[in-house]
């Protein structure tokens, strides 16, 4: 089915079952422990050994030797490998440097060998013993110092046209502006730290691969274990069915997947790796450091006239920028205005996407150049933003927005936050030793879709079953898939059974880039759809006309219970939705007004959210209660990158230094009061037939600013170097009494 025109006569808007504050389906399983994770699979596949994963212990340079002796001497070892008897690997599309190190090491901790034996205390014992002979190469490790050796991206780069953009005069509109701001901003590299650590276990019959494993997108976890491989897709299936957390860290396999299947090869058993924690900050990807420059022209009356964002981060040889201007292109009016990023060559491990990558650290730059801006002109931060507001894109003025309500939520966030008591002037409200203050910045995400196909079935129970290699990272797929194929079908949400996570089911759209949700469930939609016309025509009716409800189907006065329609053979339909020319006619995004009280120890520059509250508009929202979720564990990561959340790089060796949850802090319990989060209440049919839009990201797209605004109104002391922790608020607090 293709999506090119907005769709009538849909079943889903009767929003019986979605749109309805919905419990997760597989909460008892979870809360129970029967949600099995990859690394507790131990009931899948017998015999099953244990790897353990060497890592470099150099960031750059060449393995002279390896010598596993020792190692492979060891109780219950079975067996090492490493590139000099892992057999020839393929390059995969989605890999900047390779899974496994050999002779050359691209990055610290890269996997060097993995050692194999009956325990996991075995197999870790022996990974010690192995004797690794490194020549270190120098690398540049260092942003800052490889600003100047950035480059822009070649002609025939697709970023180049994506986020390097020039419209109108900006250099002579904002030499001309009245009121300016200009500013550099930095971010540090950050780390995923989701719960689950990546996990496979491996297991080959014959020349065929099975991979239970932790991974966001099966389709292309499939293609790229078998082009690194080398072995056709067709003899892998990968598993997945329940996810521990990504936030990007598992869009492709890591080295736990490719490892696992090399040693299960060489060893001839079954294999299960986990990262352990401290390994996978240096071994798998994180978020690209930035530094941000942000101008900004305006007349007195607010109106932007000017406005240009440019970001310098780093990555291997061969590896993308953070297209951390995205945001800049779309959130504001401006007739002259212009994007760049440029890309330095560093040898820190591979940067890549962690939730919302471009907007989630582009909005930490622009959101708080806007309050400077408001402060500068002297005018109300959300007035400001409102006088900005666009309905078209401001680069191509004949291109609409989908759907476009951001006024609004600055509105309504307002309201609910009470902004109004806000004191513009900075320092002035006092609540014992705190120093108060309130913030607030646009949230702003692209909304991308992507093509998603499920097979639907009716048995002779009446029971539905959807089948679709989606998968759900705790966002809470499965109940809206059920919910999709329980609206559409006419039964209830406990008559729906939904299978996630195996290669073998029809290819979905994964979850990345918030488009899961929308997407997933049109693809549910579409072979619901097809099924829908396979009773209609079983039965001889017409299927426009045919009514789905209470586990019937009905038309005119004829009514069927589904169970018999399907009768006991069953019935079932596959379709894929695909999109046409609406995704590119329209821009489509989601939108959103964060706003944050926060207190400032004015004796150690401690800085402490109050509370936090926020307006978004994202389309249908398909389950208020895990759309909820997924906004307030987006707003606390926004916390994190704000106050706490940094990678740090040993410049002289090239390595993340704290690498693991002790050292490298995210938000706990503690450190986040009441959230509130309000929808604003919208379809947008351009997006879809569910006419809803990602909700995933856009929580932390803007949230991280509005907190840097917030410390500023409460201690005046404006930090432009994220992440903002007390060293840096104190040094700019004045001696208060
Ligand atoms: Mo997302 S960073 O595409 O999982």
């Amino acid at each position: 089915m293709k999506f090119d025109t907005p769709a009538t006569n849909n079943p889903i808007d009767r929003q019986t079952v979605i749109g309805k504050a919905t419990d997760r389906i597989d909460g008892p399983r979870k809360v129970s422990g029967q949600a099995p994770y990859a690394y507790e699979r131990h009931d899948v596949v017998a015999n099953q050994a244990y790897g353990v994963i060497v890592g470099a212990a150099i960031a750059k340079g060449r393995i002279r030797s390896i010598d596993a002796d020792d190692a492979e001497a060891a109780p219950g070892v079975l067996g090492v490998v490493s590139w000099s008897n892992a057999g020839t690997l393929g390059k995969s599309d989605s890999h900047t440097a390779k899974l496994l190190a050999g002779p050359d090491v691209e990055h610290y901790d890269q996997a060097v060998a993995i050692v194999v034996a009956e325990t996991f205390e075995q197999a870790r014992a022996a990974a010690k013993l192995l004797r690794v002979d490194y020549a270190r190469a120098p690398g540049s490790f260092d942003l800052e110092a490889s600003k100047g050796s950035a480059k822009a991206p070649k002609p025939d780069d697709p970023q180049k046209d994506k986020n390097n953009t020039s419209v109108g005069d900006f250099a002579g509109a904002f030499a001309r502006a009245p009121v300016k701001v200009d500013q550099t901003f930095t971010t540090p590299d950050q780390s995923h730290m989701m719960m689950e650590p990546h996990a496979t276990i491996a297991a080959w019959e014959g020349d065929k691969l099975t991979i239970w494993t932790s991974n966001q997108m099966i389709a292309w976890a499939v293609r790229d274990l078998g082009q690194t491989l080398m072995v056709p897709k067709e003899n892998i299936r990968v598993l997945s069915p329940y996810v521990g957390g990504g936030f990007g860290s598992k869009l492709w396999v890591r080295s736990d997947a490719v490892m696992a299947a090399l040693a299960a090869r060489a060893v001839k058993r079954p294999v299960k790796v986990a990262l352990a924690r401290p390994q996978i900050m240096n071994n798998t990807t994180h978020r690209p450091a930035t530094i941000q420059r942000v101008r900004i022209g305006a007349g007195r009356d607010g109106k932007i006239t000017a406005i240009a964002h440019e970001s310098w981060s780093g990555d291997l040889p061969g590896g993308g920028p953070e297209t951390a201007t995205a945001q800049t292109r779309l959130l504001y009016a401006g007739a002259n205005r212009m994007t760049a990023t440029r890309l330095a060559t560093l040898d820190l491990p591979e940067g890549n996407a962690m939730r919302a990558p471009g907007e989630a650290v582009g909005l930490l730059a622009l959101e708080v150049a806007m309050d400077e801006l408001a402060e500068t002109l002297k005018m109300d931060p959300v007035q400001l933003r409102i006088v900005n507001d666009t309905q078209v894109d401001p680069e191509k003025p004949q291109r609409q927005f989908s759907q476009r309500n951001l006024v609004g939520c600055l509105r309504a966030g307002a309201d609910r936050f009470g902004w109004a008591k806000r004191n513009p002037v900075p320092g002035q409200v006092r609540d014992g030793r705190w120093l108060v203050g309130m913030g607030m910045a646009c949230a702003f995400r692209e909304n991308m879709n992507q093509k998603s196909a499920a097979r639907v079935g009716i048995d002779g129970k009446g029971v539905v079953t959807v089948a679709t290699d989606m998968t759900d990272i705790g966002t809470g797929s499965y109940t809206i898939i059920a919910q999709t194929a329980a609206e559409m079908m006419g039964v209830p949400l406990d008559k729906v059974v939904v299978l996630l996570g195996d290669s073998s089911f029809p290819a979905s759209s994964g979850s990345g880039g918030q488009w899961g949700g929308n997407s997933s469930t049109a693809g549910v939609y579409a072979a619901c759809m097809k099924l829908r016309e396979a009773v209609a025509a079983k039965l001889g009716f017409n299927s426009a006309d045919a009514v789905f409800e209470g586990g019937k189907v009905r038309s005119g006065n004829r009514s069927v219970a589904l169970a018999e329609a399907a009768g006991p053979s069953g019935l079932s339909a596959e379709d894929r939705m695909e999109y046409g020319d609406l995704a590119k006619t329209y821009a489509q995004a989601t939108f959103g007004a964060h706003f944050v009280e926060v207190g400032v120890d004015a004796a150690t520059g401690e800085a402490r959210i109050r509370r936090m509250s926020g307006a978004f508009a994202a389309g249908r929202i398909l389950n208020p209660k895990s759309a909820r979720s997924q906004v307030i564990g987006a707003m606390t990561m926004g916390i994190g990158a704000a106050l706490m959340e940094e990678a740090v790089v040993d410049k002289r060796f090239g390595y993340f230094v704290n690498h693991d949850m002790a050292e490298y802090h995210v938000p706990v319990h503690a450190d986040i009061p009441h959230q509130d989060v309000l929808f604003l209440d919208e379809v947008d049919d351009k997006t879809s037939p569910m006419k809803a839009k990602g909700v995933g990201e856009l929580g932390i797209c803007g949230a991280g600013a509005a907190v840097a605004n917030a410390i500023y109104n409460a201690c005046g002391v404006r930090i432009r170097d994220y992440p903002l922790t007390l060293d840096k608020i104190i040094a700019g607090l004045p001696a208060m009494v």
